[in-house]
């Protein structure tokens, strides 16, 4: 998720286990041919056989609206060997719709079929195709005919978003809908949006009628649903805070590796914050942190919590 869970995030979380793979956050396809390096920043997975350092498999989302620069610039990432290429028609940012890329394509299933033709096209047939979709630009009116133009040019698999664009992120999702297109497709369909705990997960599923579910934010503010869900496992804030103290730590360590020290502070506090709703030491945490700016005050609080990254224990005794 752009500006939420990148290559960081997505090792930590896939290192609990339940996913069954992952996607990269969307890499933008404008007029030029986009450089390895650029792949490699998005998903430095591509480094590792397309695979988180557990083993979940990354697959690369490409966002653009020129069926040529698309099937160009697939051609070019499917190069680098990723686990698979996902299509981006779901994001609903004014920026990125300015520019014609993302959700607001939902009012051109010829367009989705074109793009995807192209695609198909240039990458090689072992390599999964797959897109993301909402529901439509207004409403659902087009949600058939899109994804079934996005299926029949070759895409092998769908998650539907199952919101239109002017929904934005506001609950509720219309997981009905998801089964209603996905009993138009041959393809398999999975279902997102608004899935926070295992009692979503539950509906999200009854309602859809289908198998399977992506997780969107709720998988960074609860690191163990997926896991949960997968083992049938109930939901136990202090059992698992030991746990994610640990993530919490190693995640700040390696923030700080990676990230200046003055937007340091900011991923930490972006992550507490979704944290806080389901666990409470998180959401003291939260507080303790929020209005520091240095990265040394941090560290004070978190040792004084006890939370501390494994390694930096391990190198410190
Ligand atoms: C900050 C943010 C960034 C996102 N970036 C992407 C993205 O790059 N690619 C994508 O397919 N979806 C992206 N999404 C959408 C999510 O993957 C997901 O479809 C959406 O949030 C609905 O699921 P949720 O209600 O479980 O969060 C993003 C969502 C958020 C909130």
């Amino acid at each position: 998720m752009e500006g939420l869970a990148d290559a960081l995030l997505r090792e930590l979380l896939c290192g609990v286990g339940g996913y069954d793979w992952a996607v990269s956050e969307f890499a933008r396809v404008t007029g030029t041919d986009l450089p390895d390096r650029f792949f490699c920043r998005i998903s430095p997975e591509l480094e590792t056989s397309g695979c988180t350092a557990c083993g979940t498999p990354v697959r690369v989302q490409l966002l653009g609206s020129d069926p040529a620069r698309m099937g160009e610039n697939a051609a070019r990432l499917a190069r680098l060997r990723p686990a698979g290429i996902d299509l981006n028609f779901g994001c609903p940012a004014p920026t990125v719709n300015r520019h014609r890329g993302g959700a607001v394509l939902l009012d051109e299933p010829e367009l989705l079929h074109r793009i995807a033709c192209a695609v198909r096209a240039r990458v090689p047939r072992g390599l999964p195709l797959t897109a993301k979709m909402r529901l439509g630009v207004r409403d659902p009116s087009l949600a058939v005919a899109c994804a079934q133009a996005l299926a029949d040019g070759g895409v092998e698999g769908l998650v539907i978003h199952a919101r239109t664009k002017l929904e934005g992120y506001r609950p509720p999702a219309h997981w009905s809908w998801v089964g209603r297109v996905a009993s138009e497709l041959k393809i398999p369909v999975v279902a997102n949006g608004e899935v926070w705990s295992e009692a979503d997960w539950r509906r999200c599923v009854a309602e859809s009628g289908v198998r399977d579910v992506m997780l969107g934010r709720g998988a960074v503010g609860d690191p163990f649903l997926a896991r949960r869900i997968r083992n049938g496992e109930a939901f136990d804030a202090r059992r698992d805070w030991p746990e994610l103290a640990a993530l919490l730590g190693e995640f700040w360590a390696r923030v700080q590796l990676r990230v200046a020290p003055r937007h340091a502070p900011g991923r930490l506090k972006q992550w507490l914050n979704l944290l806080r709703k389901r666990y409470p030491d998180a959401a003291h945490l939260f507080e303790a942190v929020r209005a520091l700016k240095e990265v040394a005050r941090i560290d004070r609080v978190f040792a004084d919590a006890g939370v501390v990254s494994p390694r930096v224990a391990a190198r410190a005794a």
